[in-house]
Parts: C-alpha cells; sequence; structure tokens
C-alpha cells in the first residue's frame, strides 16, 4: 500500500466522522502505516496491513473494556473509533510518557522465541534505553496482565518524556 492509499483511506475515514486530519505534518510514520492529528485532536492511524490493525485494536479494546489509561506511569491511547473496512483506528494523542503501538504485539501466548533471540532482544533493549531499560522490561511484563506481550521496545514507541 502506498502513502497515497493510506492517505486516502484516512480521509475517507475522516469525512465519515466529519472530522478533518493535518495530512502536511504527520504525526509519524512507520512500517505498519501513517498517523495523523484530527481537527477534534485525535491521532488516525491508517495501517497497511489488517493484521496489524487487527492486533492493535484488539489492545487499545482490552485497556478500554478494562479502564486502563496509564500503566506503570506511562500514558496509553485511549480508543476513540474506527474502521475495519478502512483500516483506521483513532485514539487520543499521548504525552510522555507514553508507551503505543501494539500492531506488532502477540496476543494471549508469547512468541516461540528462542534464549538466543530473547538475550538479543535484551541486550538491544539495554543498548536503547541505558539504565532505563529495567523501567521497560517491567512496562512490557505489567502488559502480560492483559495477554499482551510486547517486544517491540524502541524510543518511538516508549517515551519516558525527559529524553
Ligand atoms: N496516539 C499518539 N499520540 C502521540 N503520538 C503518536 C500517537 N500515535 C503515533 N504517534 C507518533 O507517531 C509515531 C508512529 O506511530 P506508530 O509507532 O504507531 O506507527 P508505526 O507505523 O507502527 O511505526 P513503526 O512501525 O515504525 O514502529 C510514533 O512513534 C509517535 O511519535
Ligand atoms: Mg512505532
Amino acid at each position: 500500500m502506498t502513502n497515497q492509499e493510506l492517505e486516502v483511506a484516512a480521509t475517507k475515514y475522516a469525512e465519515l466522522c466529519k472530522i478533518t486530519l493535518n495530512l502536511k505534518t504527520p504525526l509519524g510514520k512507520g512500517q505498519d502505516g501513517c498517523v495523523w492529528k484530527s481537527s477534534r485532536k485525535t491521532a488516525v492511524k491508517a495501517f497497511e496491513r489488517p493484521f496489524s490493525y487487527d492486533t492493535e485494536l484488539e489492545c487499545y479494546q482490552r485497556f478500554k473494556d478494562n479502564r486502563v489509561i496509564r500503566i506503570q506511569g506511562f500514558s496509553v491511547p485511549q480508543l476513540f473509533g474506527f474502521s475495519d473496512d478502512l483500516l483506521i483506528i483513532e485514539m487520543s494523542i499521548v504525552a510522555p510518557p507514553y508507551i503505543l503501538d501494539f500492531a506488532k504485539a502477540w496476543l494471549d501466548n508469547p512468541p516461540d522465541f528462542s534464549a538466543e533471540a530473547l538475550a538479543d532482544h535484551a541486550e538491544k533493549s539495554r543498548e536503547l534505553f541505558g539504565e532505563r531499560w529495567r523501567d521497560v522490561a517491567s512496562l512490557a511484563w505489567a502488559l502480560r496482565e492483559f495477554g499482551i506481550y510486547y517486544y517491540d521496545t524502541n524510543p518511538g514507541n516508549i517515551r519516558f518524556g525527559d529524553d
């Protein structure tokens, strides 16, 4: 899917909701899609793949069902709206400290990573977060309560606020 196709989907969603999007300056762009700010101060994320969309939506549904707005001091975006047809999730805009981007999470069962892969992941996390890797590990651990296994630990997805 091209950037333009993502933009078309997000624009259709916005029209249905009678909002507009700031298409000129996206909030972010990554492997899974693109995110824009809306006129009602929400983040509208357009997804490339149905599987990533389903995974992220399921995580935000679980937070909503459990009234989770924060985990271990990190804000979690609140689900605002979605479209299965357009692969769009609309959520609140969070300010650091936050955790977002659940597109690559594993649900209900942990991935079958080898001991070596897990060690590599821990090592990478230490490189990315320095002394704070423990806070990140503890945050990821806390998500397991909701059946969410989160390994996409990078500074774009988890921000402390004073970094
Ligand atoms: N709800 C939000 N509130 C504030 N900023 C956001 C929000 N959603 C996304 N962003 C910004 O947009 C960036 C990209 O969003 P996100 O990580 O969800 O996209 P992605 O396509 O899954 O990215 P990647 O695959 O590169 O990790 C984030 O790193 C963040 O800076
Ligand atoms: Mg990301």
